[in-house]
């Protein structure tokens, strides 16, 4: 399992250049490195808007906001100025029994923004690092409350939560599982809600119920916490049936099980909202947050946790012995104030919410195309199925799968000028997730490549 590499073809190099340095000592991540013999690693060297240009000075389409973060866009110098005044005045210090102006006042606006009564922040350096504390968190809180037993988490088919040893039993990806276990023990996985490849007929509420199932086939008493995606990103871009999060948050009460919101994406317009739990109308006992929190000018995650799950912790001796160096980075916080201004200032969550239409219709026109199965999403975070088969809605085994996304349409992608995903942790998808800031003439650059792109991979195949 890795990310399908961006290749382009090797030019001559010199000892020492870039290239050269990259293919010597850079690891980078999720990548089939040995994809970089004989091709060259893609150097991204600055960005603007919804652009970002390598270093041969070609232009992309920045159509995956990097890695589904960068949602204020590219090349905003107020959130670089916010942070070096901050860096000025005080550089660092730790949200280790101190505090300092930025954390506090994030903690208060974050706060301010969260629905219903989520109050508490807990800052971290990242989405694993949000995800693996929510549910350190989780079990923390059962066991003070005498239910020391319930350590189990129960999560999606396909779901990606992270990638440390407990966030990852979370993860519902077996090809990123099997080659670490033993992992932290009590992730349990229960059906997605991507309908698309259920039966007909099928109750809408099905995956839901799964849930109750599981919790009660566990044992309740043994169960921790649910957590699930406002919209399931890998699998790419799985919604929610109506009703679906009201049904879950019913069980979750009826067997005394927490739920984790897990919007490592789905918050901070994303989906047009703060939160992707306010679009859908259902109240998390926590969020995970990160990513578009600061659209990535620096990093920076967030456990956000309600009235209730602090209570306990606040009496006392009480502590949550859990805490990572860099959590509530003054840098880090200054640059997500700084972001948050902005996409209050240019009403960016109501941009996405008329816009979202407009970029949806768009990617449904590609419907008409052979290969086209389903188009999904929510926002600006949408996906495009691909299928062998429209009429059976026949997936691509293994070995087509590879052929199409990595020998053809993520390089082809690439070279027209786009960058999206994609991906093949479960059926074949190219994902798409634009900076918010994206509009027409972007939704249409998108379009008029998609379609030459998938034209050209269906003659192919
Ligand atoms: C829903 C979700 N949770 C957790 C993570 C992990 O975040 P990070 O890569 O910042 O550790 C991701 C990353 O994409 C994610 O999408």
């Amino acid at each position: 399992m890795a990310t399908t590499p961006q290749t382009v073809p090797a030019a001559p190099k010199a000892e020492g250049d870039l290239q050269d340095l990259a293919k010597r000592h850079l690891w980078m991540h999720f990548t089939r490195m040995g994809a970089y013999k004989d091709a060259d690693v893609p150097v991204i060297t600055r960005g603007e808007g919804c652009y970002v240009w390598d270093d041969q000075g070609n232009r992309y389409l920045d159509g995956l906001s990097a890695l589904f973060c960068v949602n204020s866009g590219h090349g905003r110098t107020e959130i670089g100025e916010a942070m070096s005044a901050q860096a000025a005045e005080l550089g660092f210090f730790t949200n280790w029994s101190y505090a300092h102006p930025r954390a506090i006042e994030l903690a208060a606006r974050i706060a301010s923004y969260a629905p219903g009564d989520l109050n508490r922040v807990f800052f971290t350096s990242g989405g694993s690092e949000a995800v693996e504390s929510a549910m350190k968190l989780c079990r923390n809180w059962h066991r003070m409350r005498g239910d020391g037993q319930r350590h189990k988490v129960i999560a999606r088919e396909i779901a990606y939560h992270g990638t440390t040893l407990g966030a990852l039993s979370a993860t519902g990806i077996t090809a990123l599982r099997s080659v670490f276990e033993p992992l932290a023990p009590g992730g349990c996985h229960v059906p997605n809600t991507n309908e698309y490849h259920w039966p007909e007929g099928r109750d809408a509420l099905w995956a839901a119920d799964a849930i109750e199932e599981r919790i009660v086939f566990e044992g309740p008493e043994t169960v921790s916490a649910v957590i699930l995606e406002p919209v399931q990103n890998a699998g790419g871009c799985f919604t929610p049936q109506d009703g679906y999060f009201q049904r879950v948050r019913e069980i979750c009460d009826r067997y005394g099980v927490l739920l984790i919101s897990d919007e490592v994406i789905c918050s901070w317009g994303r989906l047009g909202y703060w939160f992707g739990c306010e679009r859908y109308g259902y109240q998390p006992d926590l969020i995970t947050t990160a990513k578009g929190l600061t659209s990535a000018y620096a990093p920076m995650g967030a456990v956000i946790a309600s009235d209730r799950i602090a209570e306990p912790f606040l009496e006392g001796t009480a502590s949550f012995a859990h805490g990572f160096t860099f959590g509530g980075h003054p840098v880090s916080a200054a640059a997500a104030m700084a972001n948050l201004d902005i996409l209050e200032r240019e009403g960016i969550n109501g941009h996405v919410r008329t816009k979202e239409g407009e970029f949806r219709s768009m990617l449904e026109g590609l419907r008409e195309l052979d290969i086209v199965g389903d188009v999904r999403g929510a926002g600006f975070f949408q996906a495009i199925e691909l299928v062998k088969d429209k009429e059976t809605r026949e997936s691509f085994d293994d070995e087509e799968s590879e052929r199409l996304l990595r020998g053809f349409l993520s390089g082809e992608l690439y070279r027209s000028g786009l960058i999206c995903r994609a991906d093949d942790r479960g059926d074949p998808v190219i994902q798409l997730s634009p900076p918010l800031v994206a509009d027409t003439e972007q939704f249409e650059e998108i379009d008029g490549i998609l379609r030459s792109v998938l034209t050209e991979a269906w003659k192919r195949l």
